[in-house]
């Protein structure tokens, strides 16, 4: 194994941290791979960068409440990361918000991708709708905390066999929820509701890619993961059952099997 390249870079979702990585970290560490999961800017233990816009937001009376927190923001951080621990090319693998951030990353920095993994992914950027949805729930969150989004975890975000059998996980994903920073929360909405259309690029993108999806995602429909598989030549797409949008804290085996599996067919694909 090389270091310098054969290292896995875990993007994480929102509103979570880098701990819903811990059945990948500990899986890929033993298998011999190197992770590296960061808390994304402003959520999990990396609040200190939330507020790196703060002083534009004293002259701006709109980000009073809270400058974006921008994927593209998010995919300079991972970079200046990689250049820390001396990463020059990773596997990018990251979930839903994650994606975003990969997507925005892959397009920034095309020779440092060795290859993608996108988890619940989406590609076409916000409507109106979607825009004014984030913004009312950035202020939401800014006014009520995170409290009001753990009613969503087993609505939207789990699948009923998780919901039904699983409890450690649904503990689990809502005390992730509950101790994620609200600004950061809110920040990372204006983000998203600021991202691109990562559609008409997604032909750009010519290195191996593996799509999951989680059959119940209540939150991404299938078709957005068949709209990516699509468009990106090569790219394989696996559901796994009896999951929702959190699929890789929800079916552990199943995922890491995908994943490694795909991990191992890399060296035939790449010259
Ligand atoms: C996530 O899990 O990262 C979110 O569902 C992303 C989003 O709100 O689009």
């Amino acid at each position: 194994m090389n270091p310098e390249t054969d290292a896995i870079v875990l993007l994480h979702g929102f509103p979570f941290d880098r701990s819903m990585w811990r059945e990948q970290i500990e899986f890929l560490s033993s298998s011999g791979w190197r992770c590296v999961a960061p808390d994304l800017r402003g959520l999990g233990e990396n609040v200190a960068q939330a507020s790196a816009g703060e002083s534009a937001a004293e002259h701006d009376p709109r980000l009073k409440s809270g400058p974006p927190a921008t994927m593209h923001d998010m995919a300079r951080d991972v970079a200046g990361l990689m250049d820390e621990l001396r990463i020059k090319r990773a596997i990018i693998c990251g979930l839903s918000m994650g994606c975003y951030v990969a997507f925005e990353f892959v397009h920034l920095f095309p020779e440092r991708v060795r290859a993608l993994v996108l988890c619940g992914p989406k590609a076409e950027g916000p409507d109106e709708t979607e825009k004014q949805s984030r913004e009312a729930q950035a202020g939401r969150v800014l006014t009520e905390g995170m409290q009001f989004a753990v009613a969503s975890i087993s609505q939207n975000l789990l699948a009923a066999a998780t919901v039904k059998a699983k409890p450690d996980v649904v503990a689990r994903v809502t005390e992730m929820v509950l101790q994620t920073d609200p600004k950061g929360a809110a920040a990372a909405q204006r983000g998203m509701a600021a991202r691109r259309d990562y559609s008409s690029t997604l032909t750009r993108i010519k290195v191996p890619t593996l799509i999951i999806a989680g059959r119940e995602d209540g939150v991404r429909k299938p078709a957005d993961a068949d709209f990516i598989q699509q468009r990106i030549k090569g790219s394989e797409l696996i559901v796994i059952d009896d999951a929702g949008h959190l699929m890789n804290m929800e079916q552990p085996e199943a995922f890491n099997r995908a994943l490694i599996g795909f991990l191992k067919g890399l060296d035939s694909l790449i010259h």
